[in-house]
Parts: structure tokens; C-alpha cells; sequence
């Protein structure tokens, strides 16, 4: 068990499931709908948190109605929430996801006008014993003195960024990180078809971290600072029921596995096979057993 800080959003999400995608400019009916927390940071956080690890958020959320479902949510997981930002104005970001029930698909439109968690609410929080630092890859400039500030005061904490998204400069966050976890979506927006060869290619901006990139039903791909690369297959379940946050459930594998001294091929294992529970429920309630062992995972690896 590690105590850990995750930095990034909380979101409304309003959920509608369809049987089906929607053509443009029609009107369809959802089967349900559900409204509930979100965000890449608290999802990761809350995942971590069934896990059996302590963690803690850094974010920012309105002083409104929505904030409170937030906070309830977080409440439920255990996450600390002392070091959030309340604004006075403006509204909780959200999220409108139509969820296809066919394939489990998710399509996010997504609406924030809140300030950015900044540099100054980060240095208030005490960085002393925690385990691991989490980032989402936002706010370059913010998140870079985050990481500089966290590099020089608790050097041997590890930082892992998540890049999700092309954002101006993102690639200055690189070297900061120990590990770096790409999306398949960063990848592609850089030009770059196969997880191997964007490795390869992030390897040049990043020379010291370990790169993760997951890749959807093709599994995930690792290159690691001594240069291997690291492959895991995907454990789709036999229903892919809803697969909004399946990364940040990856990213959650990956965290807790290598707290827990996986090697880089049992980390993306792990990761992969958690992702894909994720995928066959609803949420992000996985009930993970704390202690799945390499051993186990290699076990539970036939029908997760
Ligand atoms: C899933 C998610 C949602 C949220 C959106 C924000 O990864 O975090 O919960 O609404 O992405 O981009």
C-alpha cells in the first residue's frame, strides 16, 4: 500500500447508453442514463484506491451543486480531498458521453470553463511520504513546474504523466517523468501508426523514462529505460460493456504494479488485464482482488 497523489481533473459525467451511434441530426431514445463522477485523474485515483493504496487529489472544482456528487464520489473512494480548489464561480467540467451498447464505445463531448489546477495549489501540498506522483498531461507550463518542483523535493518519488491529448509543448514535460504513459490517440496525432515505432520515436524526447503506450485491442506496447520493449496482449472480456476510462484503469495497472516491484512485462499485463475488467462492467467498481499477484494475474489472464 503506497500513498499517492494524482493531479488532473474531476468532471460531471452525464452518460446516456444507446443501442447503437446516433446519425447526425436525429433523435434517438437512450436505453439509461447515468450521472457520476469523471475525469482521468480521479478515475485513476479511484481505481488505485480499490487497490488498497492511500491517495489524495489535486484539482479544482466550483463551489456549486454538481461539486457535491463529486466530492461524494471521492468520499466513497477514500481519496483525500484537502488539497482541491474551490472557485467561488463557474461550474464543475462535464462530460455528455453517448455510450454504444453494441460495442461498448464511448463518444465524449466534453465542456470545461474552470481555471486549471495551478503551480501555487500545487506547492502547498506536503510531498513527504508519498509513494508515487500521478500527473494528466494539461496546463504545460503548470504541470512542468509541478514535476521540476516535485524532481528537486522528493527526488526519489516516481512520476508518472499521462499524455492523452496534443497540447502546445506537451513534449517539455518528457524528461521530467519516469514513467510516460501515451494514449493511442497521442500517438496517431503525432503521425505515427504503430505503438513500436512512436516509442521509438518518444524515446528521442524522453531519454530517460519508461514509455508506455496502450493500443486498444492490441494490448499494450512498453519501451523501458534499458531499452527493451515490452508487450502485453488485451484481455477483452467476453462483453465489452463500457470502455469510458479503460485508459485511465490502464494507467491505474501500471501504477500499482510497479509500487508492487511487477517487472515491465508483468506490470502491462497487469495493467491490460485490469483495463479489460474494466471494460466488461459498468464503472469503475472493479473489486479487484489487493493482491493479484504476477502469478495469479497470469492465471485470471483467461477470462478477466
Ligand atoms: C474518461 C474521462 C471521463 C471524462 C473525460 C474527460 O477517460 O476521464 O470520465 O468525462 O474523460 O476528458
Amino acid at each position: 500500500m503506497a500513498r499517492i497523489l494524482g493531479v488532473g481533473i474531476a468532471t460531471l459525467d452525464i452518460i446516456n447508453t444507446v443501442d447503437g451511434f446516433p446519425a447526425e441530426d436525429s433523435e434517438v431514445r437512450a436505453l439509461a442514463q447515468r450521472i457520476c463522477r469523471g475525469g482521468n485523474a480521479t478515475n485513476t485515483l479511484a481505481v488505485l484506491s480499490q487497490l488498497g493504496h492511500a491517495c489524495a487529489w489535486g484539482g479544482v472544482l466550483a463551489d456549486e451543486p454538481d461539486a457535491r456528487r463529486i466530492l461524494d464520489d471521492l468520499a466513497r473512494h477514500r481519496i483525500d480531498t484537502s488539497a482541491c480548489r474551490q472557485e467561488a464561480q463557474g461550474k464543475v467540467p462535464a462530460s455528455y458521453i453517448v455510450l454504444n451498447r453494441r460495442n461498448g464505445s464511448r463518444t465524449i463531448i466534453h465542456y470545461r470553463d474552470l481555471p486549471e489546477y495551478s503551480f501555487a495549489d500545487f506547492s502547498r501540498i506536503d510531498l513527504s511520504g508519498f509513494g508515487w506522483l500521478h500527473f494528466e498531461g494539461r496546463a504545460v507550463d503548470e504541470t512542468r513546474r509541478m514535476l521540476e518542483r516535485a524532481r528537486a523535493e522528493a527526488p526519489h518519488t516516481p512520476c508518472s504523466v499521462e499524455i492523452e491529448k496534443q497540447r502546445d509543448a506537451i513534449e517539455n514535460l518528457f524528461p521530467l517523468a519516469d514513467v510516460l504513459l501515451f494514449s493511442r490517440n497521442y500517438a496517431r496525432s503525432c503521425g505515427i501508426e504503430d505503438a513500436g515505432a512512436f516509442l521509438r520515436h518518444a524515446r528521442l524526447l524522453a531519454p530517460h523514462a519508461d514509455l508506455v503506450c496502450a493500443w486498444g485491442d492490441k494490448g499494450a506496447y512498453g519501451l523501458t529505460q534499458d531499452g527493451t520493449a515490452h508487450h502485453s496482449l488485451a484481455f477483452p472480456p467476453a462483453t465489452v460493456v463500457d470502455t469510458l476510462g479503460a485508459g485511465d484503469t490502464f494507467n491505474a495497472g501500471i501504477i500499482h504494479a510497479r509500487l508492487n516491484g511487477y517487472t515491465w512485462e508483468h506490470a502491462l499485463r497487469f495493467a491490460c488485464e485490469l483495463a479489460g475488467k474494466k471494460c466488461g462492467r459498468v464503472g469503475f467498481d472493479i473489486h479487484a482482488p489487493t493482491t493479484l499477484t504476477p502469478t495469479l494475474s497470469r492465471l485470471a489472464g483467461e477470462g478477466v
